[in-house]
């Protein structure tokens, strides 16, 4: 068993047992293997270091209350990482293929699932970057798909406490018609400059509005945008910019299962004062509630203390259903045998 202090967890990376790769050469994928190294080996021209072709996607395992281990939602991420895949063309994951990778990682590295009741989950963290030589831009020739594991806890200290969000003047995220919608690498790395002037502002979680207009929410940096208004909605923006949140869809869902509308359109800033609760909602966040929204010399202010009564309801009907405690009624998690 590794000497892990499972109730101290945050969101950092620590190696596992061992990861898996398969290889994309000559037109066909090779088959998976189970690599004991945290590191690569590739060309010092691979495409995904140049060019940034790199997509990559994050889910959870959960040691559930029967002890039995669940991935939540694994072929959402296989379809979002294929979408991810089409746009910097990298060659598609056969679906069989991305389900076997996270079932042999996460079977192979079992003793790194934390234990229920400590909070923490396994977060799996599938890649597909280009490794073949390139020196003028243009997609590789070869691609390795990797999945690692890593154990984490609340991605935000804290865990269901309140933390402030900035909106940076001058800062985007992504273009109205770029990347926004898929999950490349590159995305995080335009992110990088204004979530360090934020944290040093003391503020954990950069808000973006749309590039264009500046009217709209768009999504964080990290998570996307939920809202509770004061006649009990939940509202969530629609924007062409922001990543399709598998948590989000998911808690859609689950309000609606609740009673709780739910509507999902554009949604200007100017509104969002009105709010009774706010909130970024993501695999990595969770539910993290938002306690204030700063943006030049506007404070917006939510409850600081805790989160509130529809975000917390939510909160425990989604974490409910991935530790196996609430009945899985859309079939959404996948048994580890
Ligand atoms: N938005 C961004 C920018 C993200 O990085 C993530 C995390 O993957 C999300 C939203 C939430 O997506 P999901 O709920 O599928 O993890
Ligand atoms: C996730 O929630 O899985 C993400 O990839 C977000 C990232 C900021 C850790």
């Amino acid at each position: 068993m590794p000497n892990i202090d499972w109730n101290k967890l945050g969101f950092e990376y620590s190696p596992t047992a061992c990861h898996v790769r398969a290889t994309f050469k000559d037109g066909k994928w090779g088959r998976l293997s189970l690599k004991k190294a945290s590191t690569i080996n590739m060309s010092i021209a691979a495409t995904c270091l140049h060019y940034g072709q790199a997509c990559f996607e994050g889910l959870k395992a959960f040691k559930c209350k029967d002890g039995k281990v669940r991935i939540f939602r694994p072929e959402e991420n296989m379809k979002r990482m294929n979408d991810t895949a089409k746009y910097i063309l990298c060659p598609e994951i056969p679906p069989d293929l991305f389900i076997e990778a996270v079932r042999k990682v996460i079977s192979a590295n079992m003793d790194y699932v934390p234990p229920y009741g400590t909070g923490g989950s396994m977060y799996v963290r599938p890649l597909l970057i280009g490794t073949g030589p390139r020196i003028g831009v243009a997609p590789a020739d070869q691609y390795d798909f990797i999945v690692l594991v890593v154990p984490v806890g609340a991605y935000y200290k804290g865990k269901i406490k309140p933390v402030d969000a900035i909106i940076l003047n001058g800062y985007d995220r992504a273009a109205p018609n770029g990347t926004g919608h898929i999950k490349v690498a590159g995305n995080y790395a335009a992110g990088l400059h204004a979530s360090n002037i934020a944290k040093k502002m003391g503020f954990p979680i950069v808000l973006y509005l749309d590039s264009q207009s500046k009217q709209y929410v768009d999504e964080f940096g990290t998570s996307n945008f939920i809202g509770i208004t004061k006649d009990g909605e939940y509202i969530t923006p629609d924007s062409k910019s922001i990543l399709p949140s598998i948590t989000n869809k998911s808690l859609q869902q689950i309000a609606k299962d609740m009673g709780i509308p739910v509507v999902r359109r554009q949604i200007a800033f100017r509104e969002i004062a009105k709010f009774a609760e706010v909130a970024a909602c993501g695999t990595a966040v969770v539910i993290t509630p938002i306690g204030r929204i700063v943006f030049g010399n506007k404070i917006l202010e939510y409850d600081q203390e805790k989160c509130g009564p529809t975000l917390k309801k939510l909160y425990d009907g989604l974490t409910g259903i991935q530790y196996g405690e609430i009945p899985d009624r859309h079939n959404w998690l996948m048994e580890m045998k």
